[in-house]
């Protein structure tokens, strides 16, 4: 299919019949409920319903076809229909659908794909423990941590350090451990007494007249003043993610993410990267941490591109020194952790599947160069105007829109400026995840230059499109040029 077609009409194998697509909608109003659901939206309108997805496109039910700019949800990294997955996929179910994980009981994708991970991870990140995804991850890391503190004799190492925009998930404790104001429902309990939040470490809403790295020594120096008021014998764990996903595609100032982790070294407070995003490809290497930041981690926590979502699976690597703690400790306790699809074994083989296909590919290779080429493209629709930072980096990158430049002021939230581009770009055959005023973009890691060109030039069109609306509607007080690609 050349590129011409992605904003097409196609009829395609993925297309449904439109009685049953109809009844699709029906039953899907009457019965889904779907993830973060807005109850009352989601009984008014129309899902969109993705029938099928082929490298970089997925389809709809009326067999439309659309660019996905958000990769899933930020993990079909090697993109739709790849036999190898899910060959390997089948074979297991035959072979092997589950078996019990707990002590003394083993199956072989576990324990190979554990193998594997550890020969990827950096350092002496060498135990690998399972989840069902990546709010279990952080779960059980949060659990790991505790009985570490606990097992070592030192209990009172229980404050969790996370910051301001972090997302860690979706249980209890990982949403507590959230940081993004639009998530701390007042609705809800989260867990308040140990944990603590730092600034977030976004460049672009650093304080007036602060330079870049006098922004960094602000951040360091508070999380050090955080650490002291606490004590830091009353501090277990530092979560981190490399740059921060779901609150904004934040990248932190140069030398943030190793200044920080110095400091926990310096404290004896763990440093948890939350790779969930950045692992397996999505910045160019496995794991962010080490290659792109240069710290070591005492655990990295994954999920997502692991498997490039074609099954759930996350976990946790965690080091030998923390392993030899538990190892050694008097006496023998055991950790109170553990889902009954722990290291399940046709996840496992997805990710094994999945692995040695980024290997064969050198998907890494390709996004070091490709997405550098992605994030150039993306970073030149900051001449558009209601365009007020582009941030991020290769295939994990974020549009944050504006009323004004000079000053930096949000469109209120009554405007949904991020919902407006989303619904243009899906109309031109582009799908990327609207988010307040941002549109956070994460393709599948495939992505060719053509479809690259395509994806920035169908981006710029939304945006143009969005700010001729507002204008229209008065909610942007300027001239709009036409600027139409007409591509
Ligand atoms: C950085 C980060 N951590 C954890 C999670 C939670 O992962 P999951 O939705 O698989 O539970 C996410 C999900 O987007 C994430 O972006």
């Amino acid at each position: 299919m050349d590129s011409s077609e992605v904003a097409g009409r196609s009829h395609n194998r993925f297309a449904l019949p439109e009685i049953e697509a109809d009844d699709v909608l029906r039953a899907d109003r009457d019965h889904y409920t779907h993830a973060w659901p807005t109850f009352r939206s989601a009984k008014e309108t129309n899902s969109l319903v993705v029938t099928g997805g082929e490298g970089a496109y997925v389809y709809d039910s009326a067999g439309r076809r659309y660019l996905d700019g958000m990769g899933g949800l930020w993990c079909v990294n090697m993109g739709y229909g790849r036999d190898e997955i899910c060959d390997a996929i089948a074979e297991q179910a035959r072979k092997l659908p589950y078996y019990n994980p707990t002590d003394g009981l083993a199956n072989v994708p576990a324990v190979r794909l554990s193998e594997k991970i550890a020969s990827l991870a950096p350092g002496e990140l060498n135990h690998v423990l399972y989840s069902c995804g990546g709010s279990t991850a952080n779960d059980s890391a949060v659990r790991l941590i505790q009985f570490y503190q606990s097992v070592r004799g030192k209990p009172d190492k229980r404050f969790i350090l996370t910051r301001v925009r972090a997302y860690h998930g979706s249980t209890i404790m990982t949403a507590s451990m959230g940081g993004n104001p639009p998530e701390r429902s007042p609705h809800l309990r989260f867990v308040t007494d140990i944990i603590r939040q730092v600034s977030c470490p976004n460049p672009y809403r650093r304080p007036e007249g602060m330079s870049e790295s006098e922004f960094c020594d602000f951040l360091v120096d508070e999380l050090r003043t955080t650490i002291l008021d606490l004590g830091t014998e009353n501090i277990a764990a530092f979560f981190a993610e490399p740059i921060l996903g779901s609150g904004g595609v934040i990248v932190p100032p140069d030398g943030y993410n190793y200044r920080t982790w110095q400091l926990c070294k310096e404290y004896d407070i763990l440093y948890v990267a939350d790779e969930v995003i950045t692992a397996f490809g999505r910045l160019g290497y496995m794991f962010a941490s080490k290659e792109m930041f240069g710290i070591e981690p005492d655990i990295i926590t994954f999920a997502k591109g692991v498997t490039s979502g074609y099954q759930p699976l996350g976990g946790l690597i965690f080091s030998d020194s923390i392993h030899n703690v538990l190892v050694n400790a008097e006496p023998q306790a055991t950790f109170i952790n553990g889902y009954t699809y722990s290291g399940h074994p046709v996840a496992c083989a997805a990710a094994l599947a999945n692995i040695a296909l980024m290997e064969r590919e050198n998907i890494c290779a390709h996004v070091q160069s490709e997405g550098s080429y992605f994030e150039r493209k993306m970073r030149e629709l900051g001449d558009l105007e209601i365009v007020g930072d582009v941030r991020g980096s290769h295939f994990m990158m974020c549009v944050e829109s504006v009323k004004d430049r000079s000053t930096k002021e949000s469109f209120g939230p009554s405007v949904g400026v991020g919902d407006i581009i989303a619904r243009h770009s899906g109309e031109l055959g582009l799908i990327v995840r609207p988010l307040g005023t941002m549109n956070i973009i994460s393709p599948p890691l495939i992505l060719s230059r053509s479809q690259i060109d395509d994806f920035a030039r169908l981006m710029r069109d939304a945006i143009v499109l969005t700010q001729q609306e507002l204008a229209a509607s008065g909610d942007f007080d300027i001239n709009i040029v036409d600027g139409l690609s007409g591509g």
